[in-house]
């Protein structure tokens, strides 16, 4: 297949191209293909004519959208306009990766695809905007929601990695939940999923479900580290290290479309997690 990924050097850009290795796959990167570039997402889409267009590139910085919310709508919101138009006009089907933050976490049980969508800060809010753009340009759109996603790049296991290093204790906050997911394994499913003309909308995390202490003491478990994880609620936390943006209290998603219809399925999250420290660890030494 001839696929077009944006986001080339983002975590999941990164395991995007090793999985589709086999494909004809160009992957541009922010220097590349500025996707708040009308003009230079068409050229580059139209020379390329790719089948399919696998839209990773976002601005991911939760605190930095809410900050600085027109970057945010710019790259998230208009810039996947951009890219579904440009899909339009070479006729290519898009997947494009949406997130857990458009819910507002208020459920108490994992999100099902067919969930209302109701974003608490601008990250969700320009991520949903994009959704809609891709909903409203496209007939063949995958949407292609992930949550808690690490591999190469910054990421939350790799900040409490280091953080275990420099210090004796850590907060680790009890009631905020969600779906820890590996990137090389969100890639594989969508490398999959991409086979199957079944468009709509799909939820792909590792299995399973927990709390960020729950996750912080499976990270230090897994690398060996020992340091003391203090439990403390969100409230508690940011009572004492204030964010700009609000954080849905439980976020976790359900994959229910991909697993039921077509046996697309990731691995456990704790499997995963030991999966990505073993690998981590090989590189270090
Ligand atoms: N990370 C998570 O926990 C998480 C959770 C749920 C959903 N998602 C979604 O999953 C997707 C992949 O996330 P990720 O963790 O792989 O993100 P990432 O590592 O932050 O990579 C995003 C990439 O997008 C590029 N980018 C930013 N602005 C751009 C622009 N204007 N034009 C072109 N490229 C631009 C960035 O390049 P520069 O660095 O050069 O700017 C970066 O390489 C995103 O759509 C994200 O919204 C992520």
């Amino acid at each position: 297949m001839r696929i077009l990924v944006t986001g080339a050097r983002g975590q999941l850009g990164r395991e995007l191209q090793r999985t589709l290795a086999e494909d004809d796959v160009l992957a541009v990167g922010h220097s590349e293909m500025n996707v708040t570039d009308r003009g230079k997402v068409m050229e580059v889409i139209s020379d390329f004519e790719p089948e399919i267009v696998v839209h990773s590139a976002a601005y991911t910085n939760v605190d930095g959208c809410e900050l600085n919310p027109d970057l945010a709508y710019q790259v998230n919101a208009l810039g996947t306009q951009n890219v579904a138009l440009a899909a339009a006009a070479v006729g290519a089907a898009l997947v494009y990766i949406s997130t857990d933050y458009v819910f507002d976490g208020q459920k108490g049980a994992p999100y099902l695809e067919f969930d209302d969508r109701a974003p608490i800060n601008i990250y969700g809010h320009s991520k949903l905007a994009g959704e809609r753009y891709v909903q409203m340009t496209l007939s063949r759109f995958y949407i292609v929601r992930t949550a808690w996603l690490y591999g190469e790049g910054t990421n939350f296991v790799r900040t409490i990695l280091a953080l275990a290093d420099s210090r004796k204790e850590l907060q680790a906050v009890t009631d905020e939940i969600g779906s820890p997911t590996y990137a090389m394994d969100l890639a594989e499913a969508i490398g999959e999923l991409i086979r199957h003309p079944a468009y709509g909308v799909y939820h792909l995390t590792n299995e399973g479900n927990c709390s960020r202490h729950e996750f912080m003491s499976a990270i230090c478990e897994a690398a060996n580290k020992r340091v003391a994880l203090i439990p403390v609620t969100a409230e508690e936390f940011l009572a004492k290290n204030p964010l700009p943006a609000r954080r849905p209290k439980s976020s976790a998603l359900r994959n229910f479309c991909a697993s039921t219809s077509l046996g697309i399925k990731l691995r456990p999250w704790r499997e995963a997690l030991d999966a990505f420290i073993f690998s981590e660890e090989l590189v270090r030494y």
